[in-house]
């Protein structure tokens, strides 16, 4: 059984007004809020069990590393990974990006290629060109149609033995595009020995993900967009694929020796934790894995995608709105512009004034921003908790906002 406003009602954030309306929050995209389940979780850490991990032999800090490994396994299952000490701890997508283009460095070199698309967050387009800086490696990007879906044809011609990584989202932050990511996988790995690299940041708290099955080296996501705190993210990567390549941070719980003539490193999953982890943060996440799995994939996805759809219908019908992307398969995210009137800046702050949270501007993707020759979109993104009547909200906010801008 669905029940919205048992769900709502575990979500006590949503219960307040905003400029004197009713908070409607459609920024799940930026953020996500979080259940009383996992508040409860991270201030019962702080509250009863604060303790440093792995270094303890005090029971406090026994207890708070076994909460957290018990935290790595339920991500473990979540992602479907074969072992739990492929799942590491990182504090977000960003941070999972920049590690893996940094410990690949040893791996390319001059006119090597690292093949991107269009449809990147800028954290998966910038940790490569740094990575282009320091090896001499090119990036080739796969371009978009007018509709933002990729053009694989691209993919084909540029896969080569030249490839040496190949970093998609499977689902546009900026558009909410899913990507075709198996196929992407199985061209890759037809026509080349390239590291495969998945941002989930915005598939994570949407779809069922199953690393496995996907075969892919790495799969980033971060926390915070899929109901547990900030500063909380995950990096999983392939056993025999971490363990060849070197550490990232150098520091504490990452070394197995460490002498001035020879250091030698911890095995998985700590060779890639230095330093004193999020440990509330993480348990936490397990606590927002448990709301997933409580509600379940299923209902999450046919929830959000009814919202999509009815919120792309119905806004589809204001005269002079573009929606972006609006004939591919997306989910969770509508992307659109009032056509002539304002900027997207504009719109965005009728709506605040209206209690309705959107993001605005370019959301971290300028390059579809330029594509689409825009500086920016409003872009609504919805979460389990969204109703249809928020829905209808948004879209009289932006009924008025036609009135006041046109
Ligand atoms: N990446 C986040 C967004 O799309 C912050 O809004």
């Amino acid at each position: 059984m669905f029940d919205i406003q048992e769900i709502r009602s575990q979500f006590s954030i949503l219960n307040q007004q905003v400029n004197g309306k009713p908070l409607v929050y459609l920024d799940n995209a930026a953020t996500s809020q979080k259940p009383n389940s996992v508040l409860e979780v991270w201030n019962q850490y702080y509250t009863e069990l604060n303790a440093n991990v792995h270094r303890g032999i005090h029971t406090l800090s026994q207890l708070a590393t076994e909460e957290m490994e018990l935290s790595r396994r339920k991500i473990q299952k979540f992602i479907n990974a074969k072992n739990d000490f492929e799942v590491i701890f990182t504090k977000g997508t960003t941070e999972g990006i920049n590690l893996i283009s940094y410990i690949l460095t040893s791996k390319l070199k001059k006119d090597d290629e690292i093949i991107i698309s269009y449809l990147e967050h800028h954290s998966n387009i910038v940790p490569w060109q740094l990575l282009c800086e320091r090896t001499g490696a090119k990036l080739r990007v796969i371009p978009i149609d007018e509709n933002g879906i990729l053009q694989l044809d691209y993919l084909d011609q540029f896969l080569s033995e030249k490839t040496k990584v190949v970093s998609v989202n499977q689902v546009s932050n900026a558009l909410g595009i899913v990507n075709p990511i198996e196929e992407i996988i199985k061209k890759t790995r037809a026509s080349s020995n390239a590291y495969i690299v998945i941002d989930g940041a915005q598939s994570a708290p949407h779809f069922k993900i199953d690393v496995q099955a996907l075969d892919c080296d790495f799969f980033v996501f971060s926390g915070h967009k899929m109901y547990a705190p900030m500063g909380t993210g995950i990096l999983y990567g392939k056993q025999e694929v971490l363990e060849d390549l070197p550490p990232f941070h150098g520091g504490g719980e990452m070394i197995a020796v460490c002498s001035f003539d020879q250091t030698t490193y911890a095995g998985l999953p700590f060779k890639y934790e230095a330093g004193t982890p999020n440990v509330g943060g993480n348990i936490a996440l397990g606590a927002a894995v448990d709301f997933i799995n409580k509600v379940g994939h299923e209902n999450i996805q046919n929830h959000e995608n009814a919202l999509l759809e009815y919120a792309q219908k119905n806004l589809l019908e204001i005269e002079g709105l573009k929606v972006y992307g609006e004939n591919a398969n997306r989910t969770g995210v509508v992307s659109f512009n009032l056509i002539g009137m304002g900027i997207s800046s504009d719109v965005g702050m009728i709506l605040d004034k209206m209690g309705v949270a959107v993001r605005t501007g370019h959301h971290c993707t300028q390059p579809i921003m330029d594509f689409f020759d825009i500086a920016g979109t409003v872009r609504a993104s919805f979460a389990v908790y969204n109703t249809f009547e928020e829905i209808d909200l948004l879209v009289e906010g932006v009924k008025k906002a036609h009135r006041m801008l046109a």
